[in-house]
């Protein structure tokens, strides 16, 4: 089997491609990012190519021609919500018109299935918690309507052409990132800052809970979802929910030091629990998170703490603006 992973340099598709080798099958990578920052390129690895292409140019095409994937993991898209409040169309472009753009080729070089990255931000505020698939879709930020009409394309070119797909809702995504980019997860940001010796910031009482869940098991979840046959909307998270204060303890058990967060006000916008029910997943995806939240906090922190060791690797590392955001 080809797989074909937009997005495959990323933080989920630097994992998912790892995945999806161990398995033997080939992969082409199409990711448009800035290759010499990440490590994620599987260097010398003969069955990966890499394709510097937009998801939302003509040169898509192209590529599809040339190595005609079986299937398609769609992770390719612009990851951040205050962009996506900032520039619109920025988001739009890749997210919505890039989606379809992929679907397009999909459909013209007779891909079986798309596997697509949808997001918790579709939900907007949850009416009840934890949030199953069947939760109305209200996305508040500019973020989750692009994920959204993703999604609806997805579905209309499904029914239209019979092109399988799954379409994954994740949680907060956290774990071991190579690559710094504008916005990423409070996890990764509260770890930085403890190793740099740092108050945590916190914004509002920090008794906002989030569904964390570690990019390993993302990962796996997205390779079971390339050979489900049914076509299927599915939330991957841990069912569970956490607050900033927990994750503040949690830190405190695994580094033996004495944290004092710092609060500021709320950030506007920043909903109080997001928590997915991820039942549908486990039984449909024959898939459950290998990874509690401490197991996976501490392989981020071990990871930290080397590349300080590194002075080569310290250079790139820039604090990044937290961000509670449902992405
Ligand atoms: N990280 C999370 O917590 C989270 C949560 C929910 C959903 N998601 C979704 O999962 C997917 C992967 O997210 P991630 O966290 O790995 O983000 P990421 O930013 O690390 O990876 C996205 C990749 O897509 C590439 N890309 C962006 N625009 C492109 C374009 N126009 N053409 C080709 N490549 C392009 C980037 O270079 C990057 O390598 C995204 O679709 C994101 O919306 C992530």
């Amino acid at each position: 089997m080809k797989v074909l992973v937009t997005g495959g340099a990323g933080f989920i598709g630097g994992e998912t491609v790892k995945r999806i080798r161990e398995q033997d099958e080939q992969v082409v990578i199409v990711d448009n990012g800035d290759m010499r920052e990440g490590s994620h390129k599987p260097e010398g690895d003969k069955e990966v190519a890499y394709y510097a292409v937009d998801v939302a140019s003509k040169e898509l095409e192209d590529v599809f021609a040339q190595e005609r994937p079986d299937r398609v993991i769609h992770l390719a898209a612009q990851t951040s919500v205050r962009r996506s409040l900032n520039h619109p169309v920025e988001d739009a472009q890749t997210n919505i018109l890039g989606t379809v753009n992929v679907l397009e080729q999909c459909v013209r070089y007779g891909v079986q299935k798309i596997v697509f990255a949808s997001s918790a931000a579709v939900y907007g505020n949850p009416v009840h918690l934890p949030i199953a698939e069947s939760h109305a879709a209200e996305p508040l930020s500019f973020y989750g309507m692009s994920k959204w009409a993703g999604e609806r394309y997805i579905q209309a070119f499904g029914e239209r052409y019979g092109l399988g797909y799954a379409i994954l809702r994740y949680a907060n995504v956290y774990g071991i990132r190579e690559r710094r980019t504008g916005e990423d997860g409070v996890l990764t940001a509260f770890v930085e800052r403890l190793l740099a010796g740092l108050p945590l910031d916190i914004f509002g009482d920090g008794r906002q809970t989030r569904d964390f869940i570690y990019v390993k098991d993302v990962a796996d979840a997205t390779v079971h979802a390339l050979r489900t046959n049914q076509n299927q909307v599915l939330n991957i998270g841990s069912s569970t929910g956490t607050s900033l204060l927990e994750v503040v303890d949690l830190l405190k058990e695994l580094s033996g030091r004495q944290l004092q967060p710092q609060f500021h006000p709320a950030s506007s916008g920043d909903i109080g629990h997001s928590i997915l029910d991820n039942g549908k997943a486990r039984d449909a995806l024959w898939w459950e998170p290998r990874y509690t939240l401490y197991e996976g906090l501490r392989e981020m922190v071990e990871f930290e703490m080397e590349v300080r060791k590194n002075p080569l690797l310290v250079e790139r590392l820039a604090y990044s603006e937290a961000s509670t955001s449902v992405i």
